[in-house]
């Protein structure tokens, strides 16, 4: 059974290889328009406002403003090749495997790369000023998204003590400490996290807030990592922030437990970009209401592929990690985390009965975005008790990755950029047996498979 599926799953890595050169070429995009004429800013603009602009206007992350025809225009052919080849907006999830209901979900649909396509290949028009949309509001200050979200500042901000990074240097780790300011305990119902400064997102990897705090009474996290485990009062990640993961929201009725006293020990990864930068990483907290208590909590496991990465020059390698789930559990995201030589990752459920349950596959993982893949409340996977959560991680050691450094080294497990890791990172609430059976009682027709990995 195991060599079947590996099988299945090694196809479908494999078929990634050929996916931006076979599968999404620009014309098969453009032929269901039909002979309708596409212009900026009747067509293109309204889709720029609502998939583009978050991120492509000034002062934001992005390298360019996709606001006006002027902006934009002289980009057209590079905008053609990355969403044709879904690298922008960066969502790089399979849209053929498992799961595809996910929260704020900023992909593209077919019609609307068809609508780019169609644009740039008549020659990018311009088209009737009087059909360009009000310009997009957008709030003053690229501040807290969740505050927009929820309507409201955030319970809690803390802040990482101040790190200089000089213009040279190898990669820094800096882990300092901070009190989490409560005279009280409270159970929080969402995470944001954030470098300071613009400057700052520059020089952040990526960044941890583990909580330190003394909880004798909190139950065992049953799929913790070795490294989560930092001794007894290390309450495990609150919160993990890289370039396109930036909160967290726990699910209705789950959260984590905050008690006064409890620190903040941070983990954030820094590189030298040529220029002196001094920043902090921050977290804002939301809250659940002084006497609200939900009833679960959640916990942020590292489901890792990685016991043995041997990474050989100018190979693309594959690595699997088996981990039983010891109770019944909610598993309420994906995000695949590898470095320089990442390629793929997939992410699914052998269920007790032996079915082969197919989660998520990220084909196109590109290291400078660490998507966070949230699935809506209805779609996330609850898994019987014995499941076994089977992780497959794809690298790239040649050349055909445009990310990598250097084919001709080795490469092994580590913490720099330029070893490697292989684990996707999954919020997982653990429910009662009693609840499970509630659950599976309603939805039997959610375990039979489904996608292409079992299909055959
Ligand atoms: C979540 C933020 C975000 C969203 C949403 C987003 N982009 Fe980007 N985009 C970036 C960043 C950051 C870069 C530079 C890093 C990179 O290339 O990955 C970039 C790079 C690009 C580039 C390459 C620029 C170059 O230097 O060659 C193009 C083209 C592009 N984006 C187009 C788009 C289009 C079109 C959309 C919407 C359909 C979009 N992006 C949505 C953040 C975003």
């Amino acid at each position: 059974m195991i060599a079947r599926f590996q099988t299945s799953w090694r196809a479908a890595g494999m078929s990634v290889v050929a996916l931006g050169v076979l599968t999404f070429s620009g014309p098969a995009f453009g032929a269901s328009l039909g002979d309708k004429p596409v212009t900026f800013t009747k067509d293109v603009a309204p889709i720029f406002q609502e998939k583009c602009q978050n991120c492509h206007r000034k002062d934001s992350m992005a390298p360019m403003s996709l606001i006006t025809y002027v902006e934009s225009r002289p980009w057209a052919k590079a905008i053609e090749e990355r969403v044709v080849t879904r690298q922008m907006p960066p969502w790089h999830i399979d849209k053929t495997v498992g799961i595809q209901k996910f929260q704020y979900d900023m992909s593209l649909s077919d019609a609307q790369i068809a609508t780019i396509v169609k644009w740039v290949d008549s020659g990018s028009p311009a088209g009737d000023p009087k059909d360009m949309p009000a310009p997009k509001k957008w709030p003053e200050d690229d501040g807290w998204q969740l505050a927009r979200e929820y309507g409201r500042p955030p319970d809690l901000i803390i802040k990482s003590d101040l790190y200089t990074m000089p213009a040279q240097s190898q990669d820094q780790w800096w882990r300092p400490l901070t009190n989490i300011p409560l005279t009280e305990p409270r159970w929080v119902k969402a995470v944001e996290m954030k470098p300071g400064t613009a400057a700052g997102r520059r020089i952040t990897h990526h960044a941890l807030a583990h909580l330190v705090q003394h909880d004798p009474d909190a139950p065992e996290n049953p799929n913790a990592r070795g490294s989560d485990l930092r001794g007894p009062d290390e309450a495990g990640t609150l919160m993990e922030w890289a370039v396109g993961k930036n909160y967290d929201i726990y699910r209705p009725d789950t959260g984590k437990l905050l008690l006064p006293g409890s620190h903040i020990w941070w983990d954030i990864h820094y590189h030298a970009v040529g220029e002196k930068i001094t920043d902090d990483v921050q977290l804002a907290v939301w809250l659940y209401p002084k006497g609200e208590e939900p009833k679960y909590r959640t916990y942020l496991v590292g489901f890792g592929a990685e016991t043995r990465l041997d990474i050989a020059p100018n190979t693309i390698t594959e690595n699997h990690g088996y981990h039983v789930l010891k109770q019944p559990a909610i598993l309420g995201n994906f995000q695949p985390h590898m470095h320089l030589r990442g390629k793929a990752m997939a992410i699914e459920a052998i269920l007790p009965d032996g079915t082969i349950q197919p989660i998520s596959y990220v084909g196109a993982f590109n290291f400078n975005w660490m998507t966070n893949y949230i699935y809506t409340d209805d779609a996330a996977p609850v898994l019987p008790k014995g499941t076994i959560v089977h992780v497959t991680a794809w690298h790239d050691n040649t050349t055909a990755n445009k990310n990598n450094p250097d084919s001709r080294q080795w490469v092994g497990y580590g913490d720099r950029t330029v070893d490697e890791m292989a684990h996707a990172w999954v919020n997982v609430t653990y429910i009662s047996d009693e609840d499970y059976e509630k659950w599976a009682s309603t939805h039997k027709k959610d375990t039979a498979p489904r996608g292409r990995a079992s299909a055959q």
